[in-house]
Parts: structure tokens; sequence; C-alpha cells
């Protein structure tokens, strides 16, 4: 893995690690693109720190790509040899985006010892601020949004042929427009390592949650046509990738073009992604309520690709936030919906996002959100104290609520969810996994590790004959021991796929 991964909801204290991986950028490694001969300048090397959603990790391993292919950039993890330092922002809240300019202020302390360092700040925040990025910190050399990433080459260009004059005065260094989706055209072909990856199907978001900045970083929803997204999952599959992780911040919102200009919805694309071979788990982040159709519900009924976890924010217990939340469903809709997957799989597991503290949330209102979690057993979920974001309608609504009562909330809140998520991992002892088989353990290398339906990690010993058979291999393990709240011991039952 090639990112240093901040991860806000890991920030908060109360959350769920996920396991998904990150692309990786074995593109920048190939040593032909990136060796150096006696008449070369020295490879250049960039490091990139990633704040945020998955959406973000995603997005850092194609800036990686893009600069490797475009000038045989090498990633490296150390920032003191680094040439090229990228920062991926976040601005979901204010906690992560305040992050943003503590940290730029200790690049600007390398810069001073190093002044050809250049730097480069991208995502929503990027997105959110434009030329404000660098009014408060004039040794940016670059601002893109993530819709514009793959301009960086060009962006880099222009500050390098600049680099005498002052950043704000330099021309060509900041893009943060919404150019379609032209950016997955200008992509290189995807490269990994691992049998996992992840595929972003659909940029942007056009559900205007009263509370939420996506809609304005990173502009309205735009699908992919359908032909793009499964040549990039082919061409993964061909390099051994086993489970995808399809991406969009509406993910199930997606509508893309087909060949015949007709729209593929997105359980009809989920049926298309069961196709490809060697394609054996589908998992896709982030739902809405709304766009989670009889269609995708059926589509558990037929398609033993999709996993049995489905991540589905419903952000409040309370039908009368909900709407001040701009969500457009009421709790019987989101129960319904479960009920209804449960009728289907009913090993299916659960996970959601809350939020704690909306303006307005009385007692009542947060202990029917209290009731839901209970009620509903989630395997994890991810919960947060609302955050006032500028420019959003939820900003000017009145808060009468305290910060000390929303934080004792959120522990009553994230008490809960830890209570489930640790019982769940227990109920797991005695029953039967499939596991994904990804590598040998750190720790224990007679064990090999993967990762279960309800991401929990998965450990079970081998002997050596076995190890190439079983790694990249979808198995089945009885699960004999809990280790910790996220992670599990069994023995190997068989190869399922
Ligand atoms: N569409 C995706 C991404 C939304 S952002 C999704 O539905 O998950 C991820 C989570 O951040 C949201 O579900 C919400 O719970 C939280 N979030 C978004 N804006 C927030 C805000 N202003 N304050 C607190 N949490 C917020
Ligand atoms: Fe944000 Fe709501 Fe879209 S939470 S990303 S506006 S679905």
């Amino acid at each position: 893995m090639s990112v240093t991964v901040f991860n806000p909801r890991l920030d908060d204290a109360n959350v769920t690690p996920t396991t998904a991986s990150a692309p990786t950028v074995a593109a920048l490694k190939d040593s032909s693109s990136a060796s150096m001969s006696a008449d070369q300048a020295p490879t250049k090397k960039v490091f990139v720190t990633t704040q945020g959603c998955q959406m973000n990790v995603y997005d850092s391993g194609k800036m990686l790509d893009v600069l490797g292919d475009s000038h045989g950039m090498e990633v490296t993890h150390n920032i003191d040899e680094a040439d090229v330092l990228l920062m991926n922002t976040c601005s979901i809240r204010e906690k992560a985006q305040e992050k943003v300019f503590s940290e730029l202020g200790r690049w600007r302390k390398l810069k001073e010892k190093r002044p050809d360092l250049v730097i480069g700040v991208g995502g929503c925040v990027a997105s959110q601020e434009g030329d404000n990025i660098q009014k408060r910190a004039p040794y940016v050399d670059m601002v893109f949004g993530p819709q514009t990433l793959h301009r960086l080459p060009e962006l880099y260009d222009q500050s390098n042929e600049q680099r005498n004059i002052a950043p704000k005065n330099r021309i060509g260094t900041i893009d943060v427009s919404f150019p379609s989706i032209e950016k997955f055209d200008f992509l290189p072909e995807p490269r990994v390592e691992g049998y996992k990856a992840f595929v972003s199907i659909m940029e942007g978001c056009s559900k205007y949650c009263s509370f939420c900045v996506v809609p304005y970083t990173r502009g309205e929803e735009l699908s992919r046509p359908l032909d793009d997204i499964l040549a990039e999952i082919d061409s993964l599959a061909e390099q051994g990738i086993r489970e995808i992780n399809l991406l969009g911040q509406n993910v199930n919102g997606y509508r893309g073009e087909k060949d015949d200009g007709s729209i593929c919805r997105f359980a009809e694309l989920l049926h298309y992604v069961s196709h490809v071979d060697g394609i054996e788990r589908i998992r896709y982040t982030t739902s809405h309520p709304l766009e989670f159709t009889d269609d995708i519900i059926d589509a558990y009924a037929k398609l033993p690709e999709l996993v049995s976890h489905l991540h589905l924010p419903v952000q409040s217990g309370s039908n009368s936030i909900l709407a001040a939340m701009k969500r457009n469903h009421t709790i019987d809709v989101y129960i319904n919906q479960i009920n209804k997957l449960k009728a289907i799989r009913p090993d299916i597991h659960l996970s959601s996002d809350f939020i704690i503290g909306f303006p307005g949330e009385t007692d009542e209102d947060f202990q029917d959100t209290l009731n839901l979690a209970k009620a509903l057993n989630f395997d994890h979920s991810y919960s947060f104290i609302y955050s006032k974001r500028p420019g959003t309608p939820a900003a000017e609504l009145p808060d009468d609520v305290s910060f000390a009562t929303k934080k004792a909330r959120l522990a009553e809140f994230q008490k809960v969810i830890v209570e489930s998520t640790l019982a769940k991992t227990h109920e797991m002892v005695g029953t039967t996994t499939r596991v994904l088989v990804e590598q040998v353990a750190d720790r224990h290398p007679d064990c090999l590790i993967g990762t279960a339906d309800n991401t929990r990690t998965v450990m079970f010993p081998y002997n050596e004959a076995q190890m190439n058979e079983l790694l990249g291999k979808i198995v089945s393990v009885r699960v004999t021991d809990f280790v910790s709240p996220h992670m599990v011991k069994g023995e190997l039952v068989e190869v399922l796929a």
C-alpha cells in the first residue's frame, strides 16, 4: 500500500476500521519507466498523504499512477527523500479540514530547507477553497480537485516552469473545475497488488443532504459508462484481483450509459460485474436508502458474489431529524428494506453511519436513534458529532443543543455500537465463514489471514505446501476463537473458489 491513510472516521473515537486495501501503484515501481541513465535527470520521488473516504484513497492511487506514467516518478513513503509532496484532503467535518493547514505548516518547514520541493494540495478542501489555499499557504505550488487529478502532470510542469514566480502569480497551477467525467479517460491502465481493488463507478452526489459538503466539493453525480467500468474490472481480474469494491458517494444511484445509448442501473451493473471471470466477491460503498431499490435486493438472491454485508447509512433514528437532514425517507422505509434483505439473506451483516447532535435533536430524537441501533444490532457503525459545514443548508439551522450534551450522547451511542460489534464477533465462534485469503499473518507466520464477508479479519493455520493454492482463494473457515473485536481465528474447511 502506497498511501498514508488518515481516515476522518478513524479520527473519531468509536469507529471500526474498514479493511479495504488502497489501490497500489506497482506501475510506479516498474523500473523500465523509472530507471535513470547517465544523461538523464535523477528519478523524482513523490509522497502522498490521504485524508477521508475510500474515494480519496482511490484518487491518491490514481495521482501516483498519473505522475508515474507521465514523469516516471517513483513513490516514496519517506517524506524526507520526496521531491513532490501531495496532500489529498477531506472537508466532511471541520476537524478534518483544520488538519490540512496544520499539516501544511509542517511541510512549509521542509520547503524552507529544500526550496525545490513541489507541494500540491488536492481533494475536497482544495475544491472548496481554490486559490484561498495559496492565500493562506503561499508555499503551495499546485491546487487541484477530485475531478482534475488527471491534470497533475500539466500542473506540475507549469509550477516547475514558473518556479521563480510567486505561486499566486503563476498561471495554470490551480485547477479545481468539474470537467464532466473526463478524468477516467486520462488515467493509465490500472495495475495492482494483492487480491482486492476499488473501482470508482460514479463521481459526486446530487442528494444534497442538508449537512453535507460533498455535492459542493465533488460536484453533481456523474456515472461512468458501463463498458469503461467493465473494461477496468476485466483488466483487474486478469491481474489476479478477486474482490471488487465499487465506489461512489451515492453508489447505488449509478446510472451509466450502455453502448446502445440506454441506461444501466446499479442492480444491472452488479449482474455484469458478477459475470467477469475471476471476480468472486463484490462490495460497494456507499449507498443511500432512497436508491436501495427492490432490484438491488433481488440481486442478493441471484448473485452469490455479492458479499453478505451491507453498509447503508441511516444517520438518525428520528423521522423529524431525517426530514431536517433532507434524507427524504422515513425510518419505516429503512427498516422495511433491511427486513426484505434479511428474508433473502438471513446471514446479512449490517453497518451504518450516524450523525449525533444534529441541530434541534431532542432527547427523544436521540432515544429513537439509540433504539434503532439496538433493534438493528449493527455489525459495526460509524458515528460522528454533527459538524457545521459552511455553505450547507443545515449551517443556517438554529442549534440549541450544547456541545457537552452532544458529546455525552455520542459516548452513550458509541457504547451501544461497540457492544454490538463485540457481540457479533463472539457470535462468529462455532460458525463457518467465507474468507478471501490475502497473506501470511505478519505476527503469526504459521497462519494465513483474510477478510470475512462482515469485514472481520480471519486467521487460520496452514502448512507450507498449501500456501500457493490458498492465497487469493475464497475458502470456508470454521471459527474457533475470538481474538479481538475485529479478528477471529479458525480452521480451514475447504476451498470454495
Ligand atoms: N455518501 C457517502 C458519503 C457521505 S460522507 C455516505 O453516505 O456514506 C460519510 C459520512 O460522513 C456520512 O454518512 C455522514 O454520517 C458523515 N457526515 C457527513 N457530513 C457530516 C457533517 N456535516 N457532520 C458530521 N458528520 C457528517
Ligand atoms: Fe453527502 Fe448525502 Fe450525498 S451524505 S455524499 S449528500 S448522500
